[in-house]
């Protein structure tokens, strides 16, 4: 057993995604959430800058004594997990690995399409990974670069005449494709679910990288008997780079539940 935090990062409200899902299978586990809101959107930034911000947001969860960090981030994810991972003696969990997994056990008919940000599509991870674990996978990929802007602001409700026209200008030529399982490669995506779902019909099933990831996490847990003391309600702490008051507005929404307050602005250029 293991009662220390887990410490959860993505650039802004996307690894929400993930924490919604952690606190339903893994009730009992305190998290520690960093948004670097001054700095979103990640993706579309180069490799180098992305390194340097995603050191930096792991050194502010490491200011806290956690037992693994889950970057909730498609975009650090895909292009600086290893080496995070070999800089840091505690394990570290990424998206790309599970979702592509679930895809490959859902899609019957082999091909798959993926979304995500332009440096997520640019590195090829997903791409990588799914011909891993199936060669015969074909997959379409598409970088949805307005979306994360969108989403920060608020506009992820079906029915919301500017996110449906973007969602349908970037979604309906990957339905023609004739893909039947969708990747939401970016965590923000799956607040856009519902819209997602509209356009793509139920003939194509997403697989969120939020949720996969999740997942993930408790197997990793699990594995390591490092899991928290199952009679306990876990907490959760949330740490952002800007205003307190947009991300918790945004969080309430998403989360459903009341954070005004909750969260608290850190400086992160102190890492
Ligand atoms: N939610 C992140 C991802 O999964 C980052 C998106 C962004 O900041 O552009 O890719």
């Amino acid at each position: 057993m293991d009662d220390r935090p887990i410490g959860v990062f993505d650039s802004g409200l996307g690894g929400l995604t993930a924490v919604r899902s952690l606190r339903q299978i893994l009730p009992e586990e305190n998290l520690i959430y960093f948004g670097d809101t001054a700095r979103v959107p990640y993706g579309g930034r180069s490799r180098e800058t992305l390194l340097k911000y995603a050191r930096q947001d792991v050194r502010f969860l490491r200011s806290f004594d956690l037992k693994a960090i889950l970057i909730a981030c498609g975009t650090v994810s895909t292009t600086a997990l290893p080496t995070l991972a070999a800089e840091n003696d505690l394990p570290i969990v990424g998206v790309v690995e599970p979702t592509c997994r679930r895809a490959v056990a859902v899609t019957k008919n082999r091909r798959v399409g993926m979304i995500a940000t332009l440096a997520s599509v640019r590195s090829g991870a997903y791409e990588a990974q799914l011909q891993k674990l199936d060669p015969s996978v074909q997959v379409v990929s598409k970088p949805c670069p307005l979306f994360v802007p969108l989403v920060e602001n608020g506009r992820f409700a079906p029915g919301d005449i500017v996110i449906e026209t973007v969602a349908r200008e970037y979604l309906e030529p990957l339905r023609d494709t004739g893909i039947d399982t969708l990747i939401l490669g970016c965590t923000h995506y799956p607040l856009l679910w519902d819209v997602i779902h509209g356009v793509m019909g139920p003939g194509v099933t997403l697989v969120s990288a939020g949720e996969e990831s999740a997942f993930e996490l408790k197997r990793l847990l699990t594995a390591r008997d490092a899991r928290a003391d199952g009679a306990r309600s876990g907490t959760a702490e949330f740490c952002v780079s800007d205003r307190a008051e947009d991300f918790e507005r945004t969080a309430s929404l998403f989360l459903q539940e009341d954070l005004r307050h909750a969260a608290r602005r850190i400086d992160i250029d102190q890492y």
